[in-house]
């Protein structure tokens, strides 16, 4: 009966220590990068960044959506306050605003890379991926810098946002960790040489900023997107309804054409004399201000998206 008991202590200690040895960032960033424990590298200090083109990734990643205070006119104002519904628990969204100490002007452009690359906090902790990193990962070093520059240009917001409101074992911050290793890939966005630049774009901006595929797919019991169901609809990530299909079938965006997706891009009105609403008005709030070419681009994408028939909710 001891030596049962003591075997199990052993078990424990040895399951903790390889739970806290997993779920560190460093961990992560080891296994990532097949080994080699690379820093993030510094971007270019010679390379001034570009604050417009700063500003057209940041309503390309509608950060507005989520960080800008509920209810307020100025939508630049990035206090947080939003509370984020999900199945794990209410996330109360933080202020990213250039305040100091109430936001994140203390921050160094590193400190900002890793946390939209990596997902890790300047103190070394994990980020949860409601925070959509897993498609931020994918923007490059200079347009994280350029949006970084465009951030500072904002009015900096006092106040802090109270505490995440998570059920046990979804409050451990640490456990991020295991779903980083399962589910972050670390990769930033690869042009395809065969396609075109336009194409490319629409890809990058998508996938990346856009973060489209985030709303647009199913996702498994552990809240990461399912590859094989990328776009095509699925439950809304925060319980209200379901998501429409926006790849190439009939279930989906089939009958459009390029102007149609642009239009909806611009105006929210679709090519069936409908306006979306929701959580996709306030996608088209920002990608209406982007230059037409970059909607141009994403509508190239998605029409050039293999067609998956859509997600059909579950019968009451
Ligand atoms: C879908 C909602 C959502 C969107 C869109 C979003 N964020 Fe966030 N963001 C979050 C949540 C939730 C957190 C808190 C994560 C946590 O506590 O682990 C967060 C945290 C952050 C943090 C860390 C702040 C801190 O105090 O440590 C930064 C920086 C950040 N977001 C930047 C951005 C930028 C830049 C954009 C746009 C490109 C963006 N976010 C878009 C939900 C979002
Ligand atoms: C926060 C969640 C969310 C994100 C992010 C999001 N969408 Fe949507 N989208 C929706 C919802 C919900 C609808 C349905 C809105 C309605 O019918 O009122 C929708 C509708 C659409 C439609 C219309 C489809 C149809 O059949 O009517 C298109 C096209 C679309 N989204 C494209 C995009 C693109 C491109 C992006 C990335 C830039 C994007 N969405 C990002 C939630 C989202």
């Amino acid at each position: 009966m001891k030596r049962i008991v003591s075997i199990l202590i052993i078990i424990a200690i040895l399951g903790g220590l390889g739970f806290w040895a997993l779920t560190s960032p460093m961990a992560y960033t080891i296994i990532r990068k097949g080994g080699t424990r690379e820093p993030v590298a510094p971007v270019d200090s010679t390379r001034a960044p570009d604050v417009e083109k700063g500003r057209v990734l940041f309503f390309a990643g509608g950060c507005t959506s989520c960080h800008s205070t509920p209810n307020q006119d100025d939508k630049l104002r990035l206090g947080g306050g939003y509370a984020l519904k999900s199945p794990f628990g209410t996330f109360h969204v933080p202020n990213i605003s250039p305040h100091p100490q109430d936001g994140i002007g203390a921050w160094s452009i590193n400190d900002f890379i890793r946390a939209m690359r990596e997902g890790v906090s300047p103190d070394g902790g994990h980020y949860y991926p409601a925070f959509p990193y897993a498609s931020y990962q994918r923007m490059s070093r200079e347009d994280l810098g350029d949006l970084f520059a465009f951030m500072k240009t904002l009015p900096a917001v006092e106040g802090h946002v109270p505490d995440h409101e998570l059920p046990f074992p979804f409050n451990i911050r640490r456990g991020v960790g295991l779903w980083k290793l399962a589910f972050l890939d670390g990769q930033a966005f690869a042009p395809d040489p065969s396609k075109s630049e336009s194409w490319n774009r629409g890809a990058y901006l998508v996938n990346g900023p856009g973060h489209c595929a985030e709303c647009h797919s199913e996702r498994n019991l552990a809240g990461a997107t399912i590859d094989g169901r990328r776009f095509a609809g699925g439950p809304d990530p925060e319980g209200r309804g379901t998501v429409p299909n926006i790849t190439p079938d009939p279930s989906g965006i089939g009958g459009w054409t390029e102007a149609d997706l642009v239009t909806l891009l611009t105006t929210g009105e679709t090519p069936n004399f409908d306006t979306v609403g929701g959580p996709m008005g306030s996608v088209v709030r920002n990608t209406a201000q982007l230059p037409e070419g970059d909607r141009k681009a994403m509508a190239e994408y998605l029409l050039s998206l293999p067609p998956k028939e859509g997600y059909k909710a579950p019968k009451p």
